[in-house]
């Protein structure tokens, strides 16, 4: 059912609370897509990135191979903040005059710790990724943090593009600014408005195009991780609601670590409750398939595991 789902769309973003398997279950499904022959990237957007730690491998910010068709990459929030900053500052820079050069590094310092500025850069990453990603692999599979965050960062192209707006009106009401600016006159000030606007142009876009393909439910989909527990199955309703009014497309479940069926005692117990609350779950979110994956009597490490996982979840 997952595989299937991974075989239709171009992105996936996995998601859910915290500790519920979702690194383990995204290496998986982009493993077992990338053995039958697509070309998967597989990419972390949790500062607190474990996919180097699951594959017991190297991976940072630029995609390294894991395994054939297989890439991986971990976005580092710090690092893309401080790229997307450095080339607006570079960008501002180069059409405002020199005596106010250092008045923009202040504004960028500024911004370096505003609210928001590390989720608007990895918003940013996450864009040009989609966009690269979508002419070197059949797919892209991202690794997201826990819940809030995640739902935040659906949301936040439809944020980012009336901040954008934002800043122009703000450009213009800056004094200090707007008095250097004058003394550049007519035409030098019109061109300069032009790029500006350009820069702010092109960025919206790249936002748009974001937003439209989080919305386009052919292309991309939201699958939801979770445990057989009370909690996060309430917890997954709550974020399936957020991503559908963000306009994103729900396309599985995927309860991870479910109780074998057929022990005795204990574990039979145990069965019987997740069935219930799986029951539950689905009824709350019809129309969502449902996959499950087993609970492993063994640590579930490095690619030799994931191998057997991803061999698993394609003869689900
Ligand atoms: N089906 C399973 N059976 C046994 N162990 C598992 C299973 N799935 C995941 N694990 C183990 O559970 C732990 C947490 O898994 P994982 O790191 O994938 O969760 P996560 O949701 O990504 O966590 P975080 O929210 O911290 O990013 C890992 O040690 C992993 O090996
Ligand atoms: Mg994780």
């Amino acid at each position: 059912m997952l595989l299937e789902l991974a075989r239709r769309r171009r992105v996936l973003f996995l998601g859910g609370k915290g500790g519920v398997g979702k690194t383990t279950v995204a290496s998986t499904v982009a493993l077992a897509r990338a053995r039958e022959g697509g070309r998967v990237l597989l990419v972390s957007t949790d500062p607190a990135h474990n996919l180097g730690h699951l594959w017991q491998q190297r991976i940072g910010g630029r995609a390294v191979r894991l395994r054939e068709n297989l890439d991986a990459l971990e976005l580092d929030p710090e690092q893309a903040s401080r790229e997307h900053l450095a080339s607006v500052e570079e960008n501002l820079r180069s059409f405002m005059p020199e005596h106010l050069h250092r008045e923009i590094g202040r504004h960028i310092e500024l911004a370096r710790h505003a609210p928001g500025a590390h989720e608007a850069a990895v918003l940013e990453r996450i864009a040009q990724l989609i966009a690269d990603g979508s002419r070197d692999y059949d797919l892209v599979v991202f690794d997201t943090a826990p819940s809030g965050h995640t739902a935040r960062l659906m949301v936040l192209p439809e944020a980012m593009a009336a901040w954008t707006g934002g800043l122009l009106r703000n450009r213009a009401r800056s004094e200090r600014l707007g008095a250097a600016l004058g003394a550049l006159g007519g035409d030098a000030k019109a061109a300069r408005d032009a790029r500006i606007r350009a820069v702010l142009d092109d960025r919206r876009a790249r936002l748009t195009a974001l937003r439209e393909t989080l919305r386009d439910h052919e292309h991309t989909s939201f699958v939801i991780v979770l445990t057989p527990e009370r909690m996060p199955a309430q917890e997954s309703v709550e974020l399936a609601a957020q991503l559908r009014q963000a306009g994103m497309g729900i396309g599985a479940l995927v309860c991870n670590r479910r109780t074998p069926a057929g022990a005795d005692g204990l574990l039979a117990g145990r069965h019987e409750i997740e069935t219930g609350i799986l029951a539950q779950l689905t009824a709350a979110l019809p129309g969502v398939p449902l996959t499950e994956l087993p609970m492993l009597p063994g640590e579930l490490h490095g690619a030799h595991a994931l191998d057997r996982f991803a061999a698993r979840l394609a003869s689900l």
